[in-house]
């Protein structure tokens, strides 16, 4: 059932996340008739706007971010005329009373997000409960980064769960509005097929690798305090993995899906100061070529030596019956060669191959689910290669190949925020982190870097345009196994 908000407030608004995906994801809902009419969106930041000043900014990040085929005159008028602005300084708790008046009455409930800097989460609870708009009618959705470690992660749930309960809270982590992702549980949990095999007797090892070309250019200042660790482990590959590894839920409901994904997390085998360097990897950019040009490294974008990692390879185990045994190998990095994310499940080897003795080699079978660009589902099948076999038996390993962008190329895709952005409006809370979750993934995290703290660890540079530092092959291939580039 979904209890709809008459109001949203939006921090942060003239933000590089707001111009890029909010407001874009917001025209996007309005214009298919998916937000309420008399909906009021109140947008607020430090910049100095009136409600016609924004509506103009607001209309050109339209311009500029909204998919061409999207944007029409008259679908933009009516979203702009659904915002108001008031200028606010998140830091001074009587301002307000400006937004209080901007949301009128707020007896149907308020949707109220916070893209800004965690840093002034505390600040905007402050000043929300002392506007009088934190009451039991409003949800507040927060943008990662959730802190920088389970005790700064722990300071802000327990500021923001001093005014809000649990239930008011949405964290965000946008992963989870792809649809890919949520696809992957239609995946395991719409067919019968998978199920039998999903677990240590029919699974040799995961990997999931997200992939990205970009460097950090004006987004380094923040990356060079977190790295890819906190910034993509914890977060996105984390949550893909609970979606690999989890156990059905009983419902697709977020108590249900949530407390599944959370066991996951706390099955996660602590790598500690003694299995850093046998599990994990860690590279940073150097000068190369990517996206066919030539770039900098890290270090020359920075303008100062650090140790920050731009890349990380982990192998993890998930220790409980379902996966004992079955490595997961998960590395992320920027400036790869390829902007994508993946997973691969490789299946066991059949028991006993019959086609051994006529010289017929089998590889086994692989699952293989592109979250990005394409979105497909392949699955590899060994197949008999025509002929009369008279020098022995020929197979070959093809591929079953699905795309998802061809089979539904007649639907809007939307980007992730749209659907976490209804959600949030609607309160269903079951694409959003609950706090169990993100306390067991810094728990997880810590560790890692204690361990690489204690080991001294540095990053070791790599190529640009390459798949890391050479030392995050060999973490697969000791165990034979083959990273899927
Ligand atoms: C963000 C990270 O959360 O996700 C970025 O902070 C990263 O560093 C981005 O580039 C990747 O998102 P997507 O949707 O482009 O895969």
């Amino acid at each position: 059932m979904t209890n709809t908000v008459s109001t949203m407030i939006l921090f942060g608004s003239t933000g590089d996340l707001s111009q890029r995906m909010l407001l874009p994801s917001l025209y996007g809902l309005d214009a298919d008739g998916l937000l309420a009419e008399d909906l009021r969106i109140v947008c607020t930041s430090r910049s100095d706007f009136d409600t016609d000043g924004f509506r103009n900014f607001a209309e050109k990040s339209l311009d500029r971010f909204v998919a061409p085929d999207r944007l029409n005159d008259e679908a933009k008028a009516k979203f702009l005329a659904k915002l108001s602005y008031a200028t606010v300084d998140i830091t001074d708790p009587t301002q307000f009373g400006k937004l209080a008046e901007l949301c009128g009455p707020v007896e149907k409930g308020i949707a109220i997000y916070l893209s800004t800097a965690p840093s002034l989460f505390e600040g905007a609870i402050a000043g929300l409960k002392q506007a009088g708009l934190a009451g039991p009618n409003s949800r507040l959705a927060l943008e990662k980064p959730l802190g920088h470690d389970l005790a700064s992660s722990d300071h802000i749930n327990d500021a923001v769960l001093k005014v809000f309960s649990e239930k008011q809270v949405y964290r965000i982590d946008h992963y989870l509005g792809k649809e890919t992702v949520q696809n992957l549980l239609t995946l395991r949990f719409g067919n019968a097929l998978f199920e039998p095999l999903w677990n240590s007797k029919g699974i040799d090892h995961v990997q999931i690798s997200v992939a990205e070309t970009v460097g950090l250019e004006g987004r380094i200042g923040y990356f060079d305090g977190s790295g890819s660790l906190r910034d993509m482990i914890q977060s996105h590959i984390l949550q893909l993995v609970a979606l690999v590894a989890m156990e059905p839920p009983a419902h697709m409901e977020a108590t249900a899906v949530r407390d599944e994904k959370v066991k996951v997390f706390r099955a996660l085998r602590p790598i500690n100061n003694d299995s850093v360097f046998t599990h994990t990897v860690t590279g940073q950019y150097g000068a190369g070529v990517s996206g066919g040009k030539e770039v900098a490294g890290y270090i020359d974008e920075l303008g100062q030596p650090s140790d920050t990692e731009t890349f990380v390879a982990i192998k993890a185990h998930v220790d409980n019956w379902r996966w004992q045994g079955v490595p997961f190998y998960i590395r992320t990095g920027k400036r790869l060669p390829a902007r994508r994310s993946e997973i691969v499940v490789q299946f066991k080897p059949v028991p006993h191959s019959i086609f051994s003795s006529s010289g017929g080699i089998l590889q086994p079978n692989k699952l293989r689910i592109v979250l990005q660009p394409d979105e497909t589902i392949q699955i590899s099948m060994m197949v008999k290669e025509p002929g009369l076999d008279r020098n022995g038996a020929h197979m070959r390993e093809v591929w079953l190949d699905l795309s998802l962008t061809d089979v539904f190329k007649d639907r809007k895709r939307r980007i992730a925020y749209e659907r976490l952005m209804l959600d949030l409006i609607e309160g269903d809370a079951t694409l959003f982190v609950r706090r169990d979750e993100v306390e067991a993934q810094w728990v997880w995290i810590d560790g890692i870097r204690e361990g690489w703290k204690a080991n001294s660890m540095k990053p070791k540079t790599y190529v640009s345009g390459t798949w890391g530092p050479s030392t995050a092959i060999a973490l697969a291939e000791r165990d034979g196994v083959t990273w899927y580039d």
